[in-house]
């Protein structure tokens, strides 16, 4: 059997095989962020195609950090009912979830939440709109936030929840000194850009103890000037899995890195797939807890490769499943054709609009075969 298709275990969280889907806003919840019928079904697709763990889309643990429309919200306790749901239709295919807990500080969008946006420091010509600095009580009560929203997630039914540091969101604002100008014990030395890591994982625990799997997606490199680097982030890591996290989603790149971006566009050779490699196989010597690798693997050849030549332990997509929710279940069954997706970012646009996600080019595609017919 390939390594790829072996059962291993999260603190306790079965997986069948070693296929992640990575955290995907969907833009299916309603305007308030709650579930929605599609949403369930969109996610009950990915467990009956064969996916081990899904990573759902960035839930804003307040009503302040949330970036998108019809993003799904876990900062309220009515949430909950619609959360099992979509927990419950994945569990029975099979499938476990994580619920991804979000906070997009300077990157959220004021006119969708009534206030400013948060961040750790006031940064020029990063948004058009007024933001406002975290003062150390806006610290406490965002790492309250997310200690309620995991409660929330178990309370849900979850498997487990993943931090969201990673992609110039909130959290890897404080780790980058681009965004974290801070004087006061939340800036400056990485020992400090780090503390509301430390606090938030330690309220994550108090309220779901040390059984319950608890993730985070963290920036390898931030990769425009004066951002977060390797070393740094490495270091990071190992300050986080020694207060407890139970595995790393490398991913790297902000809205700002250009070609660098967490979602890099054309990639039609194999030497463009798994481009956090080399990064996720720092981050597996410095730690001894799981690292999961994201950021476009395409095809089963490459994927055996980073497992077996120990890069990475899992191995987690996004884009391939939004064309091909089937996709592990295609390569399980001996096709070994790598994914369909062309990694043209199209995917976005019917997101942005409110319409929700679908592969923009697979309809063309099918729009096309059905006019030739
Ligand atoms: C439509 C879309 C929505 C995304 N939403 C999220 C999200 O909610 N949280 C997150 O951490 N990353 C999000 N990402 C980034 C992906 O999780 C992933 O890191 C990136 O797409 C690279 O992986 P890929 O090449 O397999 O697509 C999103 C990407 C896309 C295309």
């Amino acid at each position: 059997m390939s390594i790829l298709f072996q059962p291993t275990a999260i603190n306790g969280m079965h997986l069948r095989n070693r296929f992640v889907r990575s955290a995907t806003w969907e833009g299916l919840a309603t305007e308030e962020g709650v579930v929605t019928d599609p949403l369930i079904d969109t996610l009950a697709r990915l467990a009956d195609g064969g996916v081990g763990l899904i990573v759902s889309g960035h839930a804003y643990v307040t009503k302040q950090g949330q970036a998108g429309c019809r993003q799904l919200g876990i900062n309220e306790d009515d949430r909950v009912g619609g959360l099992r749901k979509m927990v419950d239709a994945v569990h029975a295919k099979g499938g476990a979830i994580v619920a991804q807990l979000a906070h997009s500080g300077i990157f959220a969008d004021p006119d969708r939440t009534g206030y400013p946006p948060l961040a750790p420091s006031r940064v020029e010509k990063v948004t058009q709109h007024p933001v406002r600095e975290m003062s150390e009580t806006d610290i406490r009560d965002t790492v309250a936030a997310f200690g309620r929203a995991a409660d929330r997630a178990q309370a849900a039914g979850f498997d487990g929840v993943q931090v969201h540091s990673a992609h110039g969101y909130l959290l890897s604002q404080f780790l980058s000194p681009f965004f974290n100008h801070r004087h006061d014990h939340y800036g400056g030395e990485l020992e400090n850009r780090v503390r509301i890591h430390l606090e938030i994982i330690e309220s994550i625990r108090e309220g779901v103890g040390k059984n319950y799997p608890v993730l985070i997606k963290m920036n390898a490199g931030d990769f425009i000037d004066g951002g977060l680097e390797r070393d740094d982030a490495v270091l990071a890591a190992r300050m986080l899995a020694a207060r407890g996290v139970d595995a790393i989603e490398v991913s790297g790149g902000t809205a700002l890195s250009g070609r660098k971006s967490p979602i890099r566009m054309g990639i039609r050779r194999q030497a463009d797939e798994a481009y956090f490699k080399d990064a996720a196989a720092a981050f597996k010597s410095a730690v001894d807890i799981p690292v999961i690798l994201v950021g476009g693997i395409r095809s089963i050849d490459v994927a055996e490769k980073i497992v077996a030549e120990k890069s990475a332990d899992y191995i987690s997509m996004c884009r391939p499943f939004i064309r091909e929710p089937g996709l592990v279940k295609r390569w399980q069954s001996g096709d070994r054709t790598p994914a369909a997706c062309r990694s043209d970012n199209l995917c976005f646009g019917p997101t942005r609009e409110g319409r929700g996600l679908y592969c923009v080019t697979a309809e063309r595609e099918r729009k096309k075969q059905s006019r030739q017919r």
